[in-house]
């Protein structure tokens, strides 16, 4: 089999004189020239994202495994999203991610790629940018932090700073408490060790099928992780000659298996907008109502934060996804392919459960019905995601006044006040904070509850936006309204004082005035400007689809594969 790379290191000519002399500057030796398998390693290491800043050692890991299958691996950096430090947001950059290792693979004299990712983003903009390329390519995540210790307790990732943050507020617990958490919460190397965005798009990679089995949850500073890495190495050596492309995995039977799972696991909303990008990119139809009709009857089995009590170290301990895709039995295509070679239902078939209050029976399911809710109605036309397993079931049905805050800006400045015409059966309304919006769609949709209403130990309110909410967190929370205000959705022209409607056992989401009403404030509404004109800001702008779509670009979708373009000298 002819492979791609040697239209680089095969010529026997100028080019590829030049093409292998400048490599040689690093001490290769010749043999690596002789047409085996070029890997790449895509790298999102950054000391910019902390849960990614030991992916050099992973790296090592990999090429070990590599070499040893007769591979010439090399490893190459793309841009890194840090959830924690990056502004506006990494999602307003997961597109741009995408086409930084789309154009990379390609560019390069790759056959195979070994993806790493383990901060939020980097999941599914290695992936997207991936299946752009269609090589065959096999997914490593960084893995989750040790759990969180604070004076005894367990305490977890996202979940735990909205918590105390919460307690700061309603005088529970004194600022300098607050800060010693700091470092207990984050104490070795890895991503959120809550069942966050980054926990559930590593067992997406784990349940499409293209991540090892036991890939999610092992800690990152497990040795296991480690020789997980090696013989991922070893693998993708295989694949290239087998030439087991992306698009042979990630068909529609898989992402119906992700689907389930991030029910299964309690999983993040984020994967929502994440699934539905990347199988736009490979060619896969999935719908937001997919989400709803796949994920509907889903037991939650897995009894980690922020949905119940446990962390992902718990999680690995406990058997890890395999013993969870296990229980969800026929739910699964368990013919559906992998890339260690193996159907899903080879890789899971003697999967043990270790600890059975981690990981339940779907009998003793932590909650019966997990998934996620996508609503519809006049508020949502496009739709909006709910999920009930981190929602109040008293207000899962709840009509109550509209309290309006026109952005974020607003909303900071106003929740705080004690004159502030809220009580605990309105509902909160955020607009502009969608993927145009903000831009970039922030994690804000979790609204802090105003001080006077925590004061009465009030937990939850119903609150709506166009806005995502980190995975980590908890709540009776309407996200991702499609379209979002900024691009003229109902959204825009609510008003305090209307009267909404949600009803989430009926999937209905409905502002409650006369269409002559809106249409008369719709003549009124003005679209927000940019917060820049130029660059990638201005790209992304006039080009980003609505979350309903993944919050792609549109010229993305789709894939143009890997073939070799022409020489450069
Ligand atoms: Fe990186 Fe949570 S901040 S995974």
């Amino acid at each position: 089999m002819k492979l791609r790379s040697s239209a680089w290191f095969g010529l026997v000519d100028r080019d590829g004189f030049i093409h292998r002399s400048w490599m040689k500057n690093q001490g290769l030796p010749d043999h690596l020239f002789d047409g085996r398998p070029v890997i790449g390693i895509c790298n999102t290491w950054s000391e910019l994202t902390p849960c990614n800043a030991h992916f050099r050692r992973i790296a090592d890991y990999v090429k070990r495994g590599v070499y040893e299958a007769g591979g010439f691996p090399l490893e190459f950096p793309v841009m890194s999203l840090g959830e924690t430090l990056m502004r506006p947001t990494t999602m307003m950059f997961r597109n741009l991610v995408s086409m930084d290792v789309e154009e990379s693979i390609r560019a390069n004299p790759i056959d195979g790629v070994v993806l790493l990712a383990g901060c939020d983003k980097t999941t599914p903009a290695l992936l997207m940018g991936a299946a752009s390329c269609d090589l065959p390519s096999l997914m490593i995540s960084g893995g989750p932090m040790l759990n969180g210790k604070f004076r005894g307790e367990n305490i977890g990732s996202g979940t735990h700073v909205w918590k105390f943050s919460e307690d700061v507020r309603s005088g529970a617990m004194s600022m300098c408490e607050f800060m010693q958490a700091e470092a207990c919460m984050s104490r070795s190397a890895g991503h959120c060790m809550t069942m966050g965005t980054a926990s559930t798009m590593a067992c997406v990679v784990e349940a499409l099928g293209i991540g090892m089995p036991t890939n999610a949850a092992i800690p990152a500073v497990d040795s296991r992780r480690y020789a997980l890495a090696h013989m991922a190495g070893r693998r993708i050596v295989d694949m290239v000659k087998e030439d087991l492309r992306m698009s042979k995995i990630l068909t529609r039977k898989a992402f119906e298996n992700a689907i389930r799972a991030v029910g299964a696991v309690g999983g993040s909303t984020n994967a929502v907008i994440h699934l539905l990008a990347l199988a736009r990119r490979i060619g896969v139809e999935l719908t937001l109502n997919d989400w709803d009709t796949l994920g509907r009857d889903i037991p939650c089995l897995v009894n980690l934060m922020p949905s119940g009590k446990y962390l992902m170290e718990d999680f690995y301990y406990a058997g890890g996804l395999p013993a969870v895709i296990r229980e969800l039995g026929d739910l699964i295509h368990r013919d559906a392919l992998t890339v260690n070679g193996k159907t899903m239902g080879e890789n899971v078939a003697e999967a043990p459960c270790y600890n059975r209050d981690v990981i339940r029976t779907p009998r003793e399911a932590l909650k019966p019905n997990s998934g996620i809710a996508v609503l519809k109605g006049n508020l949502c036309p496009n739709g909006a995601v709910l999920k009930p397993s981190a929602a109040s079931p008293n207000l899962m049905k709840h009509r109550g006044r509209a309290v309006v805050f026109e952005d974020i800006e607003d909303f900071r400045a106003r929740i705080d006040d004690s004159q502030l015409d809220i009580d605990e059966t309105c509902v909160m309304v955020l607009k502009n904070c969608g993927p145009r919006g903000y831009p970039g769609m922030p994690e804000v949709g979790n609204m802090p509850l105003p001080p006077k209403i925590l004061k009465q130990g009030v937990t939850d309110m119903v609150r709506i936006s166009d806005a995502r909410m980190s995975g980590t967190a908890y709540g009776t929370v309407v996200l991702h309204v499609s379209p979002e205000a900024a691009a003229g959705g109902v959204l825009a022209l609510v008003r305090n004082g209307d009267m909404i409607e949600l009803d989430v056992a009926s999937r209905r989401l409905h502002l409650n005035v006369a269409d002559d009403e809106l249409g008369r404030r719709r003549a009124a509404w003005k679209a927000p400007q940019p917060v820049f004109d130029r660059g990638y800001y201005r790209l992304y702008h006039e080009h980003v689809l609505q979350a309903d779509q993944g919050a792609d670009l549109d010229f993305l979708a789709g894939k143009s594969g890997a073939p070799v373009p022409r020489d450069c000298h």
